[in-house]
């Protein structure tokens, strides 16, 4: 028989390549490609034999909506839409020491009063988990606690009648099935163990919550394949240093995408926070210069951040452009956009953007706050008082509208705003509602002169030697 040939497997992607290579094709990881032996050979082709009939059914169904058990984490369940799917598997991934089995822990300790749950760790000993549990105050709970990393066993002990309803496995990463070769948390140890264990979910109708690392690149770690195996896939993500945590939906077959939990760290656990805006706004130093609120939304959620910059002269040839939850790619755009069309230059300063809190923001809604936030640094004036900033920028300068604008201008009126200034849209009607004042800005160009940036300022800072 002809040695199977050995196949090099990039361990962050799962990119499949014929001889190794330092860096991946498909992703542009170095160092992440290794050799590993194909587990089963390619079928080869159908052969003889006749399948089945496959029925085909109208599209207007009726189906019974899915069923759901609810955790009683109010955040937990909004994640995943309305509480675990029976017979479907979820996927959480985070950096190390994020709080994933944190997390886990506490939704099996909660779910176990209603239904029986199980918690297997891979990572920890049984000690360790106890301990853990006490802290949270967990102790007591129901929770049926093994300590395994077979899969073989685990499927073992799983596949019977009246088992759990509810298995967290903790991580997907220490999992490994016998037959293979590979070392566990190579891609093919993850892939194997996980399929086998949704599989098994599915057939046995329990929910299994696959706990995953991530790589500092931010993809589940090895396992991007696991994102098309499972049903949901979570992301509980935050800044170390910071106590806020986000759980967040990337994919879900069951509910929202896009949806978000809050969370804030204690000593005794996770803690929900109902509202974020309040949390994330805390701290903000009203009237001082270099900052803007942004009037967000993440998932169905209208979130208020407060977004800082900062702008200073700089020692260094290509000035330093440095990004904090926020894209840096779309910071240069910005920048583009206040040089080219609003004459606004900053090629001799360096920028620092910062999304407080620890809070990392995708929407292009945030461009006019980020802007209002640069324009404060520039002129070194406070936003107008009360104000909310939201709107898409495009490259010719022009302020696009952005969806959902009612929830935002609720949002802010609820924290006490009077103010937004939103793109030219049908906000009004809405605006007049939240009982807020609506600045239409238009082109971004309009924004110069409510945060004091005249003639004379863009003058000096064209001209930046002379400002001393
Ligand atoms: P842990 O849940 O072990 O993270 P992960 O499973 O993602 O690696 O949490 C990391 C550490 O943080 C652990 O020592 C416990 C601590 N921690 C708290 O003290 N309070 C909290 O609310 C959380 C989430 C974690
Ligand atoms: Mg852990």
């Amino acid at each position: 028989m002809a040695r199977t040939a050995a196949q090099y497997v990039c361990q962050d992607c799962g990119a499949l390549h014929g001889k190794w290579t330092g860096r991946c094709d498909g992703c542009g990881a170095w160092n992440s490609v290794v050799e590993e032996v194909p587990t089963e050979a390619v079928p080869k082709g159908l052969g003889a034999g006749r399948g089945q009939v496959v029925p085909f059914v109208p599209l207007d169904g009726v189906s019974a909506d899915a069923p759901r058990r609810n955790s009683g984490i109010a955040e937990f369940d909004r994640v995943t839409g309305g509480g675990l799917v029976p017979g479907s598997g979820v996927l959480i991934g985070g950096d190390p020491g994020i709080g994933k089995s944190t997390l886990v822990l506490q939704v099996v300790g909660r779910m176990a009063a209603s239904f029986p749950c199980a918690y297997i760790s891979g990572e920890e000993a049984i000690d360790q988990v106890r301990m853990r549990a006490a802290r949270l105050g967990l102790e007591n709970a129901p929770v049926q606690l093994a300590s395994a990393t077979n899969v073989r066993d685990i499927m073992t002990t799983l596949d019977v009648d009246g088992g759990p309803a509810v298995v967290v496995i903790d991580s997907i990463q220490t999992m490994y099935v016998d037959a293979l070769e590979s070392a566990p948390g190579s891609v093919a140890q993850v892939r194997a163990s996980a399929q086998e264990l949704v599989r098994l979910a599915k057939r046995r109708g329990f929910t299994v919550l696959l706990v995953g690392h991530v790589t500092k690149e931010g993809a589940i770690a090895g396992p991007r394949v696991l994102e098309h195996m499972v049903d949901t896939v979570l992301y509980f993500e935050g800044e170390r240093g910071h106590q806020f945590r986000l759980l967040r939906a990337i994919k879900n077959r069951y509910g929202p995408t896009d949806e978000i939990g809050v969370f804030e760290m204690t000593d005794s656990g996770l803690m929900e926070v109902a509202n974020p805006s309040e949390l994330f706004l805390a701290e903000r130093r009203r009237n001082a210069s270099g900052s803007a609120v942004f009037a967000g939304i993440e998932g169905t959620r209208p979130l208020l951040v407060e977004i800082q910059a900062l702008v200073a002269p700089s020692a260094l040839a290509t000035p330093r452009r440095a990004v904090v939850g926020w894209d840096s790619a779309r910071l240069a755009m910005v920048l583009a956009v206040l040089d080219a069309r609003c004459g606004l230059s900053l090629a001799g300063r360096d920028v620092y953007l910062n999304v407080a809190g620890g809070l990392r923001i995708g929407e292009p809604a945030a461009d006019l706050a980020v802007a209002g936030a640069i324009l404060s640094a520039v002129g070194d004036r406070p936003a107008p008082e009360g104000t909310v900033m939201f709107g898409e920028i495009g490259l010719s300068g022009e302020v696009r509208g952005v969806g959902q604008t009612p929830q935002r201008l609720k949002e802010a009126a609820k924290l006490g705003f009077v103010r937004a200034m939103t793109p030219l849209d049908s906000a009004r009607r809405p605006a007049t509602e939240a009982g807020i004042e609506i600045r239409e800005i238009v082109h971004l160009r309009d924004l110069l002169a409510p945060f004091g940036c005249d003639a004379d300022t863009l003058g000096a800072i064209a001209r930046p030697e002379e400002v001393h």
